[in-house]
């Protein structure tokens, strides 16, 4: 592997600016915007709850409606894949006046909801889903009321659901993290003029009716640094061959989201950071990577919600490492765009690798268990595990066939080509 990849800007960080553009006053120009079809699912949605959207290229302009300027779509919402788009929107839904409608892909309508319905329920609004916990979910916007919350899990959607429904909310909402996890949303609201307060693992934010500075968010002009989930399957591509050299410029480095490079580090991997600089209360540097032979390791604990989306390319590794890879309290894995701990064990499986898949995680088998081979994958819809199997496939004996890769579209649509321009063979 070798050359500079072009990753395409934050998804999570795409998602929060373009909600809070849209209830910005002014236009708001948010360049290399991501191109996941997450990201324009929620674009789609705000445009249609009357912000006005426009898209060049990787350069979207969002003309904001005001905190208080948002109105009613006419059609139902359609979050497609992206649980981000519909949790953090049901926070802003919750306390608009008027009711909403948040439907979802297949997938979508499959994965819990449950854990934003019960604190925004708390806060006062009127939400209502599929036995209580799935989508569609039918909004009636309301007046809503801040609280204390007390996450009982460590979720960044969750954390900022609570957050985005505390700006329509009386007085100060306040949400306690049993542990950490991303924080863009708190970054992000404050890059648009909203006072966040922060002590420990506690947020508060003010209802933007009462004294929360100008009770109200500023259109901004902003760069959205590269996804650095993104970037992992580059990571271990590279990893994974002995001459590799790959760059990758302008990855987001916000410490919130780099265990994962820990992680490598501590595997033995060859990453290095360069250039760290400060953007927009996020941080960004160029990653260079170079083969090297890897351990393996045993990955659990407070670290998981910190790695989670990178962990179907690490257990996915498994096989190339001395060691072996042990992954557990990670049962939340059961609940993303798939059940990505059926999903990675069963294809590793078809690869010919040693797996035994656990209710939390699972345990892969290092390199003494035999070399893969290159097998037939079905991604189950699910980008990452799509993403994940053609690095493995890689470096297999023989072909590896990607059943539906279009799907990686929903996080990184240039993945394949930019993975087969950096491939040397
Ligand atoms: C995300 C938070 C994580 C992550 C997801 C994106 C976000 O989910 O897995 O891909 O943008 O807030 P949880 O908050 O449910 O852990």
């Amino acid at each position: 592997m070798n050359g500079a990849v072009e990753l395409p800007g934050d998804k999570s960080i795409s998602h929060r600016y373009a909600m809070l553009a849209a209830l910005a006053e002014g236009t708001s120009e948010l360049r290399h915007f991501s191109a996941a079809a997450d990201c324009h699912s929620t674009l789609d949605c705000m445009s249609a709850l009357g912000a006005e959207v426009k898209v060049e290229k990787d350069t979207v302009r969002v003309a904001g409606r005001g905190a208080h300027g948002l109105k009613s779509s006419w059609r139902a919402l359609d979050a497609g894949n992206s649980g981000t788009t519909m949790r953090l929107l049901a926070g802003i839904l919750a306390g608009q006046n008027f009711p909403s409608k948040l439907t979802g892909d297949d997938s979508l309508q499959k994965r819990p909801m449950k854990r934003v319905i019960a604190p925004l329920r708390e806060m006062g609004a009127d939400i209502r889903g599929r036995d209580d916990n799935f989508a569609p979910l039918e909004i009636r916007g309301t007046k809503l009321t801040a609280i204390d919350y007390k996450m009982p899990m460590a979720s960044a959607q969750v954390k900022s659901a609570v957050l985005l429904a505390g700006l329509f909310a009386d007085g100060v909402t306040s949400i306690t993290e049993p542990a950490r996890t991303r924080d863009h949303t708190e970054l992000a609201l404050e890059e648009f003029g909203v006072n966040v307060e922060k002590n420990g693992q506690t947020i508060r934010v003010h209802g933007l009716a009462r004294g929360n500075g100008s009770g109200k968010l500023t259109a901004k002009s902003l760069d959205v640094p590269g996804d650095l989930s993104s970037a992992v399957f580059f990571l271990a591509a590279a990893s994974l061959f002995p001459d590799s050299n790959v760059l990758i410029h302008n990855v987001g480095l916000n410490p919130t989201r780099t265990a994962i490079l820990d992680v490598f580090a501590e595997m033995g991997a060859s990453i290095q950071m360069l250039g760290l600089k400060s953007s927009q209360g996020e941080i960004i540097g160029d990653l260079a990577v170079k083969g090297a032979s890897l351990k393996g390791g045993v990955i659990g604990g407070a670290r998981i919600p910190l790695v989670i989306d990178e962990l179907p390319m690490l257990a996915a590794l498994g096989p190339y490492t001395e060691q072996g890879i042990e992954i557990y309290d990670a049962a939340e894995l059961r609940v993303k765009e798939s059940d990505r701990i059926s999903a990675v064990s069963e294809n590793l499986r078809r690869m010919g690798a040693k797996v035994e898949e656990r209710p939390d995680g699972l345990k892969v088998e290092g390199r003494h268990a035999g070399k893969l081979r290159g097998a037939e994958i079905t991604p189950r819809g699910d980008h990452r595990i799509a993403m994940a199997f053609a690095v493995a496939g890689l470096a297999a004996e023989g072909n590896t066939v990607i059943r539906d890769a279009d799907c990686a579209a929903v996080s990184f649509p240039t993945f394949f080509a930019e993975l087969n321009r950096l491939a040397e063979r």
